[in-house]
């Protein structure tokens, strides 16, 4: 049994570091990257509150193809370029996105999205996945989210 959980009363750049520390601490020494994101996608959920989709889309033959998540069932294919995820995955940045409805192109997997943050994940300099998180709040988002899920990003980037 795995016991990772936020102690409560933190600020979000300690809640981030503390879900930073689960994480490496939970894929370590385990060479299935979907076992891995399962998990990550999991905790991530546990962790950071007001979320409706937390998960990975895979880089998959030039395309994102969905992976790992908690949620709703989602768009299954994103093209490079398109949407949130195909943007971040296309210029390889994050993509903090605090009303979607304002994104151009934005893809609506679930209609109670309106905020989402979404992180590339990248390995021996490519975009190999990206981390994608939605919330039912709009600008649930912010920059210790953005920073929190790149270092998380960084830190899974080989066990993934
Ligand atoms: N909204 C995303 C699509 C993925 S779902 O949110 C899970 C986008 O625009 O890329």
């Amino acid at each position: 049994m795995f016991t990772f959980a936020p102690t409560g009363g933190q600020s979000r750049a300690e809640l981030h570091a503390d879900l930073l520390e689960a994480a490496k601490a939970l894929t370590e020494g385990e060479p299935d990257g979907i076992a891995n994101m399962a998990n990550l996608a999991a905790l991530i959920w546990q962790f950071l509150p007001d979320l409706n989709w937390a998960g990975f889309y895979r880089m998959v033959g030039g395309e994102l193809v969905l992976g790992p998540f908690i949620g709703k069932p989602a768009c299954i294919r994103i093209a490079l370029g398109s949407g949130v995820c195909g943007t971040a995955a296309a210029t390889a940045t994050t993509q903090l996105v605090p009303d979607v409805h304002a994104f151009p192109g934005h893809i609506a997997c679930d209609a109670a999205s309106r905020s989402e943050l979404v992180v590339p994940v990248i390995r021996d300099g490519a975009v190999i996945a990206v981390i994608d998180l939605d919330s039912p709040s709009p600008d649930r988002f912010d920059e210790d989210d953005a920073r929190g899920i790149e270092a998380l990003a960084t830190a899974i980037a080989a066990r993934i």
